[in-house]
């Protein structure tokens, strides 16, 4: 069973990993191993035994109420199996810890995020996403036009709790 929790240092080459096949398609912007590892508080992981890095995802705050969930990437060996639900999820329990009470995210897949309760909204609403996007293309960086979802946590939301299977003594217990 996947385990859903906060990443360590030791995840990022297997997120860049991630990261980068899909990066490589367009569907989310390329990170590098420095880029990942100075932000790897930043990062939830589902870990299929102690260290395997099946998905990831993000949080990429923009001001101390506003940030983006990014980065969403399941290994194409375990799609379908509610593992990008889980790691998004596991970045709503941070972003609300951080007290970040609105959270964006772009992609090309619309039932993922409106599944997860996000609305469809557009990117105009995000000008610092917009600024980057600039920058990004200034540097050469290929931008593919994706769809927008905003989901506004709220001081009374929390997040279903995650439930992690230890593997080696067959406890259950809550992370997050
Ligand atoms: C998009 C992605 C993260 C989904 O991960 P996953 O673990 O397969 O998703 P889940 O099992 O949690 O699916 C939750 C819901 O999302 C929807 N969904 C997932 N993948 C989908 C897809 N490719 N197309 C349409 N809907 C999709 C389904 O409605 C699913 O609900 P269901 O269980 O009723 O079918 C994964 O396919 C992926 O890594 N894709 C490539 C990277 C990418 O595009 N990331 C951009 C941000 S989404």
């Amino acid at each position: 069973m996947a385990a859903v929790r906060r990443a360590v240092r030791a995840d990022a080459p297997q997120i860049l990993e991630l990261v980068a096949q899909y990066a490589a398609q367009g569907l989310m912007l390329p990170r590098t191993l420095d880029h990942i590892a100075a932000r790897i508080d930043n990062y939830v992981v589902a870990t299929d035994g102690p260290a395997r890095v099946i998905a990831c995802a993000a949080l990429e705050e923009y001001s101390p109420s506003l940030a983006e969930v990014s980065s969403v990437a399941v290994a194409p060996d375990r799609y379908g199996q509610g593992l990008g639900s889980q790691v998004v999820l596991g970045i709503e329990r941070l972003a609300r810890a951080r007290d970040i009470e609105e959270l964006f995210a772009l992609s090309l897949t619309d039932n993922f995020f409106l599944s997860l309760s996000y609305k469809a909204t557009t990117i105009s609403r995000y000008p610092e996403k917009l600024a980057r996007y600039e920058t990004l293309t200034r540097s050469g960086v290929e931008i593919v036009p994706k769809r927008c979802f905003q989901k506004v946590l709220g001081k009374s939301w929390s997040a279903p709790r995650l439930v992690e299977q230890a593997a080696t003594v067959g406890q259950k217990r809550m992370v997050g």
